[in-house]
């Protein structure tokens, strides 16, 4: 007979509400200009700007790896925060770029960061990683699972991009954002709108899967395409209203919020979710997509932290995070600004 043990089973329990406690950022080391890319594309510098809106995207070299970069995101956000490795109990990474299938990334940086014991995985969410990570991370620490959670969206997009493909090679850049979310008195990150549709699974894809490389048909590396108007279309179309969402959930409203960061996909569809929003002038809106490019989940915290480093966002603003790609998966909330 099974022992009834619910007068002594002790649930988790944490904080009434969960905060970032500080952002950290590395972009790559090179920074690549329309003109490096669009020969091997037959494109050109002023159809690239205008259709995406970017000038020039950070790459990294060949050595720098997806790792280090999200490494060194980490370093930076864990001394802004002035936490320990010990007082880590969660590492999440965002990527699709970590060249194994398995192990995964986040116990190799846990190890690498000098942070031990602490749960570790990566998820898989594409442009919508870093969004995913922060909402889970909340409730890890709101539900007392974990103290504090390292968030990492790390992508090194040009190992997987081929050159020679114009769906996608000028679109995307390199680089790794990283969060620090503890606990707080108050909410300072509202609840996570996520979701997929999977019906839209083949709008952003491999050229083929890891068994087509093994046989001796496939592809000699499977690298990254896309229906690009499918994409542009679906985003146009949805993520306004899934803003709209987040904030009614959240209890606020756009009159709100200071600061918005939508993923950095195409400053057209940036520029046509503010209008669809009928966001006042006197939002700050990222645009960090003209020098950086799309850096899938990079794309949002390297934005935040920009803002915040170059002053133009500060401690306290209420922003709104927005990421969505592959999948298609998407995910919105609000936070309260370090
Ligand atoms: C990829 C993207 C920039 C293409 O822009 P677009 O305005 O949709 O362009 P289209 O595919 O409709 O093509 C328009 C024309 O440009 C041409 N074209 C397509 N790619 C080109 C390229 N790289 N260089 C030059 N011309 C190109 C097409 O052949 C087409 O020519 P046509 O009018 O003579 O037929 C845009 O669709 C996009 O950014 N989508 C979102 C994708 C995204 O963000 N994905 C990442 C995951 S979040």
């Amino acid at each position: 007979m099974s022992k009834d043990v619910s007068a002594r089973l002790t649930a988790a329990s944490g904080p009434a509400g969960s905060r970032i406690a500080a952002f950290g950022a590395a972009r790559g080391d090179l920074s690549v200009p329309n003109s490096e890319l669009i020969e091997a594309i037959d494109s050109s510098d002023e159809w690239i700007r205008q259709r995406t809106g970017i000038v020039t995207r950070s790459r990294a070299s060949k050595d720098l790896t997806v790792t280090e970069l999200a490494r060194r995101a980490s370093v930076q956000a864990m001394e802004r925060a002035e936490i320990t490795p010990a007082e880590i109990d969660a590492v999440l990474v965002a990527t699709i770029t970590f060249p194994y299938q398995t192990p995964a990334m986040a116990p190799l940086l846990a190890h690498e960061l000098g942070i031990k014991d602490a749960a570790a995985y990566d998820l898989s969410a594409a442009c919508a990683g870093f969004c995913y990570g922060i909402g889970q991370a909340d409730a890890l620490v709101r539900s007392g699972v974990a103290r504090n959670v390292l968030v990492v969206g790390a992508d090194k997009m040009s190992d997987f991009i081929d050159p020679t493909d114009r769906s996608i090679s000028f679109l995307m850049g390199d680089g790794a954002g990283a969060a620090i979310v503890t606990g707080s008195e108050t909410a300072k990150i509202g609840p996570t709108r996520w979701g997929s549709d999977g019906s839209n699974w083949r709008a952003i894809r491999m050229t083929g899967s890891l068994l087509d490389v093994r046989g001796c048909s496939g592809p000699a590396w499977p690298t990254l395409e896309q229906d690009g108007r499918t994409v542009f279309r679906w985003a146009v179309w949805h993520t306004a209203d899934i803003v709209r969402q987040t904030l009614a959930k959240s209890g606020l409203t756009l009159a709100d919020v200071d600061v918005f960061v939508p993923h950095q996909a195409n400053m057209r569809i940036i520029n046509e979710l503010v209008k669809q929003l009928k966001l006042s002038d006197d939002t700050v809106v990222a645009r960090d997509i003209e020098t950086t490019g799309n850096t899938s989940a990079a794309s949002v915290p390297l934005a935040v932290d920009r803002l915040l480093c170059e002053g133009r966002a500060k401690s306290g603003d209420v922003c709104v995070l927005i990421g969505f790609g592959a999948g298609l998966a998407y995910a919105a909330q609000v936070v309260v600004l370090p």
